[in-house]
């Protein structure tokens, strides 16, 4: 297969793992053509978090308008589309359904191979699309809702992870602070906004694990949070958030930045929703630069889900590993590492 997947391998990729329906079409592994986003946050906003049901059903709809509006921005016409993919993990089963079958489907009918996609692979990909010059090996902070690691990426398809959360993921505990001050959901992008206008040291929250191996824990410093308010009821809500937003920002750069010496990287690249945050990509930049590594940021679109990622991993996986089988399922728990095939 490998001959065949050349700068010219236009990759039409859907995402619907979580609670964004996106499709995108992508030439080379990083020339992106279109990008669609179509988000269901105002859906699920009322009920405080992501409703899998209520997700599925959302994708069922959104999908094909989405698809339509990715090829016509793309300027191609579908014959032009050499490989079609789709997440296949982890996510919400339902939700993950609806694209694979989407997508397995339009393979069938166009006769083009079948390319399942691991979504923890895709978000190390969105840094690299909008720097492709980035050598390996690097080390990639993965912050999303769902997840939290700090990963050794020393080539294309081989990674290991070199500390997780032992608790929540960073997102999760952004959104259950945001949940208990009464901001809203999703929590990161209003305690992100909110934090600016607060003092950082207000509150010294605790930095669990700060010097203990590459792991990390964010539950205990949620609790904090929480004691704190609930002690200290005149507290506002800016200088809490600043405070709760350094802490979390000063463990995610401390640990990464060791994980990078400690494997001799060229440089560190972030990914997920929460690398968004404007003071994790300021502090990150500044002290990530200081220790002498490169740090690449995602754009901001590229940062939360999107399936531009989608198609750049698959191209990868297209050219390593050639199609995976119609036989592909949704596998809601996958770890990082090959799609079964
Ligand atoms: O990667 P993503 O879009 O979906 C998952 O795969 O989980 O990440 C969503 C997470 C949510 O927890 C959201 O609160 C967080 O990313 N997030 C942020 C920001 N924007 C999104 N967290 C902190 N600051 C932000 N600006
Ligand atoms: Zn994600």
């Amino acid at each position: 297969m490998s001959s065949e997947v050349n700068d010219s391998t236009v990759i039409l990729a859907l995402e619907t793992s979580c609670d964004e329906t996106a499709a995108s079409v992508v030439m080379g592994g990083s020339d992106v053509l279109s990008s669609i986003v179509s988000s269901q946050i105002d859906i699920h906003a009322r009920f405080g978090g992501v409703v899998p049901e209520v997700a599925s059903r959302a994708h069922l709809e959104a999908l094909l308008p989405v698809v339509n509006s990715a090829i016509e921005e793309a300027g191609i016409l579908p014959t032009r589309i050499d490989a079609v993919a789709a997440t296949a993990g982890p996510g919400l089963i339902g939700a993950l359904l609806v694209g694979v079958s989407a997508a397995k489907s339009l393979s069938l009918v166009w006769n083009k191979p079948f390319i399942g996609v691991n979504h923890l692979e895709a978000h190390l990909y969105a840094g690299l699309l909008d720097d492709p010059s980035l050598q390996f090996p690097l080390v990639v902070l993965l912050v999303s809702g769902g997840h939290t690691m700090i990963i050794h990426m020393k080539d294309h398809g081989d990674y290991t992870v070199l500390g997780r959360t032992i608790d929540d993921a960073a997102g999760e505990a952004y959104d259950k602070v945001a949940r208990y001050l009464n901001l809203g959901y999703p929590g990161g992008p209003v305690i992100d906004k909110i934090a600016s206008e607060g003092n950082p040291h207000a509150v010294e929250f605790p930095r669990a694990m700060m010097h203990d191996g590459l792991d990390v824990s964010f539950s205990g410093l949620k609790t904090a949070v929480i004691n704190h308010v609930k002690k200290n009821p005149e507290m506002h809500n800016v200088d809490v958030a600043a405070s709760f937003q350094a802490a979390v920002v000063d463990v995610l750069c401390a640990k990464t930045i060791r994980a990078a010496q400690q494997v001799g990287a060229q440089g560190i690249v972030l990914g997920g929703g929460v690398s968004a945050n404007s003071l994790l990509r300021s502090e990150m930049t500044r002290r990530g630069n200081e220790a002498g590594f490169k740090v690449a940021l995602p754009s901001r679109a590229m940062c939360t889900d999107n399936a531009a990622m989608i198609a750049s991993a698959a191209w990868h996986r297209l050219k390593s590993d050639g199609p995976t089988s119609l036989e592909c399922g949704a596998y809601p728990n996958l770890k990082l590492a090959a799609v079964p095939r």
